[in-house]
């Protein structure tokens, strides 16, 4: 047998080597390479997240990503807070400093009516004394303002606007904004001014508001009313770690100070500001005189709902940036500029009562069902509460009268309740101890504000349940898709995964739209799917927590369904990889008894589970890789990853995809980046390719 120290001490030697050849490249080489990457990875993401028109495959700007940490590593003193890979997040920061603006931010004056925005119109050709001016008009980003500061082209600091004269410094926050340039692109006829302030809206778009807010409820968190709250509170994050996790986006609209440079019009300049690379939004229009104008809003306004972001109204300019200067400023709002609102998403409205609804996996939420109200043109009548915390936290309670808004195809939420309203008549809410739908006992998992109902036979779930089941990675039945389960389970003939193998031909050919031929073919797929491996058994039960890996590593240390059913915590967690919360959720799935009953019934209807022959204990003495877990970083020349892969699990091993203290091995391939500090943090041992067939291949072999 190998010694693994010696294993190591070669390691560190090979990587000693590689510093000394990178020591050895010219340093005006290196630097030159870290400019020319630098410039192409910022292409690439301008690219993605600009343009939403991507030229490189995501593997290709991986790989030049990792070239620029690799010289950035060997060359520290290059690195600069513009490089892309300062994206990441920086260190948390005690508190915010302060930031004076060069030039105050203004606000807006707001029009909500036709009439009111043809005035505003009068009044700027009454100062101007002329009769025709061109607006732009631009959709109003409901986000949050902030300023960026450019010197000589290279983003050095960014600001919210707080009171409009002095805001909180949240460059690294900013940082973390993929649309936001690093660096001023540079094209031949333009020049690079000497400093430029650009400002615009930090926002979330809808879809990334509602993953937030799902994730929060789940955990208890807090939710976010609004996505331009959720904006507010990642940018105002001390941590600019989580502020990168939060997907934030930012849509540049305007100008501080800008030395060294001039344009004639704000329409040129939002021209300017896309060649630089910022983000501006397409949807910005030129108009000649307020008829366009008014259209212009009629076609915003129509929009509104399928916009992947929220907006709020438009913001109508003065084009001609000298007429700008001309009109000027009245208290704190611009003359030249106006924000010509939507009909805002907030109404209130009493709540009638609370249920609860069951989700597919058997989530329980409670929903506020609602005075009808129209918000936005949309009748609305319930709103999602989230969980029982998110009750407690508003103090939420049947009768009350609450603030509500429908934020663009956003479920309808509840915000706050008007509590000068309370007549005391108020009843609050106790979540229930039984499943509403099928009356079985809820539980709540540790560490989750969601309970559950985990009666797998549960109406609530069924569907969704025996999809799943019969999904192509667990039983695997051809042909029996959404549509059929519907049909089947609508029809009563499937009530639980079991009733599948009870389903006749004669049933099927009964069912809306199956010809016989078809029938005889599903029939025929839901008997070849009786010979699972225990792997895909397990998976295919749907129990929370037990994906495919977590289904893997069970097996290796039963040897029958039954051994499993009656495991107990402490037992299930010795097994590596398997924590608390995935322990009670597998003893939660197996004391139910509905579940017991259902897993009798599928074996008595003839599933017959394969087992693997051999339990961990016994493969160990025989094979030195039975049960350890490998993980790959770099390249290995002699196969794919892929191969290894295989490799390991033909001799029982397991493979990882992240480094964890789980890990037995880390195999070091050619180029291997930031998975092999953690390991060796880790104290994880380190093989070299040499070493890993090695030991695949056996000790005896040359
Ligand atoms: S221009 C002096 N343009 O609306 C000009 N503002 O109600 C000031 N906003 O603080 C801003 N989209 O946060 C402008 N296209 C847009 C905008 C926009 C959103 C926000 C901005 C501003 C607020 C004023």
């Amino acid at each position: 047998m190998f010694g693994t120290y010696t294993l190591r001490g070669r390691f560190r030697q090979e990587k000693h080597s590689d510093h000394a050849r990178e020591d050895t490249m010219d340093r005006s080489e290196a630097e030159k390479e870290i400019q020319q990457l630098r410039a192409e990875i910022e292409y690439h993401n301008h690219r993605y997240y600009v343009l939403d028109d991507p030229v490189v495959s995501d593997t290709e700007f991986d790989r030049l990503m990792h070239r620029l940490t690799e010289l950035e590593r060997s060359f520290p003193d290059l690195i600069t807070p513009a490089s892309p890979t300062q994206r990441v997040g920086a260190q948390p920061l005690g508190q915010f400093a302060t930031a004076p603006h060069t030039i105050p931010m203004l606000s807006l004056a707001n029009a909500f009516k036709e009439e009111e925005v043809r005035e505003f119109d009068s009044r700027v050709r009454k100062l101007l004394d002329t009769s025709d001016v061109d607006y732009v008009i631009e959709p109003k980003i409901d986000g949050l303002a902030v300023e960026l500061v450019y010197e000589k082209g290279e983003f050095i600091s960014g600001s919210t606007r707080g009171d409009g004269y002095t805001g909180e410094d949240i460059t690294q926050n900013l940082r973390t904004i993929h649309t936001i340039p690093m660096r001023l692109f540079s094209h031949q006829d333009i020049a690079i001014p000497d400093r430029l302030e650009v400002r615009g809206e930090v926002y979330m778009g809808k879809q990334e508001f509602r993953d937030l807010n799902k994730k929060r409820g789940l955990t208890g968190e807090p939710i976010f009313a609004n996505p331009r709250n959720a904006a507010a509170g990642s940018l105002r994050q001390l941590d600019p770690r989580i502020s990168a996790q939060r997907r934030l986006r930012m849509f540049c609209y305007g100008v501080g100070q800008m030395l060294g440079f001039t344009a004639e019009t704000h329409y040129q300049f939002l021209e300017l500001l896309r060649k630089w690379g910022f983000y501006v939004n397409p949807l910005i229009r030129l108009c000649s005189g307020i008829e366009e104008v008014i259209t212009a809003y009629g076609r915003l306004s129509g929009m509104r709902e399928e916009l992947p972001y929220e907006i709020d109204g438009t913001v109508v300019k003065v084009n001609r940036l000298d007429l700008q200067e001309r009109l000027g400023s009245v208290s704190r709002a611009p003359r030249w500029a106006l924000a010509y609102k939507f009909e805002a998403y907030e109404e209130t409205t009493v709540v009638d009562d609370i249920i609860v609804s069951v989700g597919r996996t058997g989530a329980l939420t409670p929903v506020a069902i609602l005075k009808p109200v129209v918000i936005g043109g949309v009748e609305v009548s319930r709103a999602t509460l989230h969980n029982e915390d998110e009750i407690a936290r508003k103090d939420i309670r049947k009768g009350d009268t609450v603030l509500v808004t429908r934020a663009g195809d956003v479920i309808p939420e509840v915000i706050k309740v008007i509590l000068a309203k309370r007549t005391g008549t108020e009843v609050p809410f106790r979540m229930p101890e039984y499943c509403p739908v099928c009356k079985e006992k809820v539980v709540r998992e540790r560490d989750e504000a969601v309970r559950r109902c985990v009666n797998m036979n549960c109406p609530a779930q069924i569907k969704g349940r025996i999809r799943h089941f019969a999904s192509k990675r667990a039983m695997d039945i051809d042909g029996l898709g959404t549509k059929l389960v519907e049909q089947l389970v609508e029809s009563g003939l499937v009530r639980n995964v079991a009733h599948v193998y009870e389903v006749r031909k004669e049933d099927l050919v009964g069912l809306e739209r199956l010809a016989d031929k078809s029938a005889g073919n599903i029939i025929a797929s839901i008997e070849r799917s009786k010979n699972p491996t225990f792997s895909r058994f397990l998976y295919a039960l749907g129990i929370p927590h037990v994906g495919e890996h977590i289904a893997d590593l069970l097996t290796e240390s039963y040897t029958d369904i039954h051994l499993l059913m009656n495991a107990q915590e402490g037992e299930l967690m010795k097994i590596p990889e398997i924590g608390p919360e995935v322990a009670n959720s597998i003893v939660t799935f197996f004391e139910d008894g509905e579940n017991r009953e259902s897993i009798e019934r599928l074996l008595r209807k003839g599933v017959d589970i394969i087992y693997k022959k051999t339990a961990l204990s016994d493969a160990s003495l025989v094979n030195p890789m039975a049960g350890k877990v490998f993980l790959f970083t770099g390249a290995l020349t002699s196969m794919t990853r892929e191969e290894a892969r295989k490799k390991v699990e033909s001799m029982g091993g397991r493979t990882a995809a992240s480094v964890s203290k789980t890990v037995d091995y880390l195999v070091v391939g050619e180029g291997g980046g930031t998975k092999l500090e953690k390991a060796k943090a880790l104290g994880i041992d380190l093989l070299d390719e040499a070493a890993f067939l090695k030991m695949v291949t056996g000790p005896n072999s040359p």
